[in-house]
Parts: structure tokens; sequence; C-alpha cells
């Protein structure tokens, strides 16, 4: 399946109001009816994500996390409640095109070259092959990848399938991004890079961002508020706030500052809410 949007007509009159809150879900509950019986992913989630705010989804593994990533994404519909996007529904926001996404899978188009998957939403939006050209060089060189640019997808390692995919989720500098674990498969160096590069497009382009991770220090360094769930069925435990002062300029310094350190035990002990901290071995990845 891909993840990739097929050109649809734009109704101009529908132009969304950029003053809209990015993401606002309310009252959202989804239940899977499988056939061996109904499993309730999420129950009662409320959040609202800003215009420019970096928002964080961690907690254990089937807490609902990518579930309510595509419900975002209108890849699939809350069985309660609402999903809107910039204002719109979560279904006219898709079809305007109106975010990147970035989800564990790349997504990537195989029989297309790495460029030609990462410039797909420029030429999906009509831009010309030279500025198409001048994104793409950006953006390659960016995610580290200019000397694969010719290759196909299947030539590629899966974190270099990724990489593609993040570069193309950025490629209109979208207002909003969703990113489901999209930095899962990367080597820690270039994890920690992209985080960086992340937070830079981020300031850059004011867009909003709903993230998804495993890891702790990964949600702290990144978001502006962390959003704890907790599983069976997944609900919002609490959000937790981040105090840490972000400067492109000394962006790695951020990882040893205090107010980082503060922010993972604060989101550790919000995880560990309601069962007991294990003493060495943790629940969530902690590094
Ligand atoms: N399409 C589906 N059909 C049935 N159950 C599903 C489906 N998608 C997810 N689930 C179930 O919903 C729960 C949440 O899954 P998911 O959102 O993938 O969790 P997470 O991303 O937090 O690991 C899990 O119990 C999972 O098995
Ligand atoms: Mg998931």
């Amino acid at each position: 399946m891909t993840q990739v949007p097929e050109p649809q007509p734009t109704d101009s009159s529908a132009t969304p109001t950029r003053s809209a809150d990015a993401v606002v879900v309310r009252g959202v509950d989804k239940t899977f009816d499988t056939r061996s019986g109904q499993v309730q992913a999420l129950t009662a989630i409320g959040l609202t994500v800003s215009a420019g705010e970096f928002v964080s989804l961690i907690g254990p593994s089937g807490c609902g996390k990518s579930t309510l990533m595509r419900l975002i994404a209108d890849l699939d519909q809350p069985t309660a409640g609402s999903v809107t996007v910039f204002g719109k529904t979560a279904s006219r926001a898709r079809l305007d095109q109106d975010y990147g996404i970035a989800f564990q899978q790349a997504g990537l188009l195989p029989w297309r070259t790495v460029a030609a998957n990462v410039g797909l939403p420029l030429e999906l939006h009509g831009a010309t092959s030279r500025d198409r050209n001048a994104r793409i060089e950006e953006l390659l060189d960016m995610v580290g990848l200019s000397d694969f640019a010719d290759r196909y997808p299947d030539q590629l390692s899966g974190g270099m399938q990724q990489r593609v995919a993040i570069a193309r989720s950025l490629a209109e500098k979208p207002d909003l991004l969703l990113m489901d674990e999209p930095f899962g498969a990367l080597d820690e160096m270039t994890r920690e890079r992209m985080q960086t590069e992340l937070l830079r497009i981020c300031a850059e382009t004011g867009a909003a961002v709903v993230f998804v991770t495993h890891s702790i220090p990964e949600a702290v360094y990144l978001s502006d508020r962390v959003v704890v769930m907790s599983p069976r069925p997944g609900r919002i435990q609490q959000i937790v706030p981040m105090a840490l002062t972000r400067d492109p300029e000394h962006a790695e310094a951020l990882r040893e500052d205090r107010a980082f350190f503060d922010g993972v035990t604060a989101v550790r002990e919000a995880l560990h809410t309601g069962s007991p901290v294990p003493t060495g071995a943790r629940g969530v990845e902690n590094r």
C-alpha cells in the first residue's frame, strides 16, 4: 500500500485559514472488529496541537499511537468523535494534501528513483522541473543521499529508504508533519542529525509536528509537549510540557542541558505512573 496521495483537484474556495489549530482531536474512540472479537484501541482521546507546535506521542507498544496517527491522516476513521486538521475534516485535509507524512514503512514507489520519489509532492502540485530539481537536490543533501538520486528504493537499506521518505515529507515545507517512528530504522548518529535537522526545519517553516517515538530522550529533545499514552484501551495518561529553550545555534548542547535530563525524568515518571518502576529494566527504551 502506498502512503502517497493520488493527484486530486483542489477547490481553492476551500482554502483554510492557517490561524486554525493544526490538529484537533475530540472525544475519539477507535474499536477494531476482528475475528476474535472487538479490540478497543483508543478511548476518549482529546488533543489539540497548535499551529507550529511539536507534540510527541509516547507509550508502550500497542497503546494506539499509530492508530491515532492514521485517524489524523484519514487513513482510517474513528468509531466515535472527530478529527480536524487546520479547521477542516481529516478527509478534506488529506485531499488538499495539507501535511507531509513519514511513517514506519517508508511507502516509496518502487518504480520511481529516489529523486522522483522525493519530488512527487512537488510534481503533484505543479512545480516547474527547474524548481523541483533544485529542491530535490537540497532535500537529498539534507538527508545525506545526494549520491543515490538515481537509485531505486529496493537498492537502498531500510534506513536509507526511511530518509527518502523523510525528505519527501518535507518537500513542500508543509504546515503539518505527521511522523510515526520516522527515525526508528536509523543508526544513532544519523538519528541525532535528523532530529537536529527536523528542529531546524520546523523553526524555519513554522510547521507543527505530531511525532510518534519509543525513545524518551528523542521525545524530550524534539517536543514542546509529550503526550504519554497508556495501554488497553489506549488513552492519554498525561501530557508533559517541556521547558527547554531551543536555540537552533546550540541545538546539540541541549542534549547535555539540565532541562533536558529533567524532561527525561518527568516523562519516565509519567510513563510509569500506575505501574511500579522496575529498577534496571525499563518498559520503554530509554536511549
Ligand atoms: N487494522 C487493525 N485491525 C485490528 N486491530 C488493530 C488494527 N490496527 C491496530 N490494531 C490494534 O490496535 C491496538 C493499537 O495498535 P497500534 O495503534 O498499532 O499501536 P502502537 O502504534 O501504539 O504500537 C493494538 O492492540 C493493535 O493490535
Ligand atoms: Mg505504531
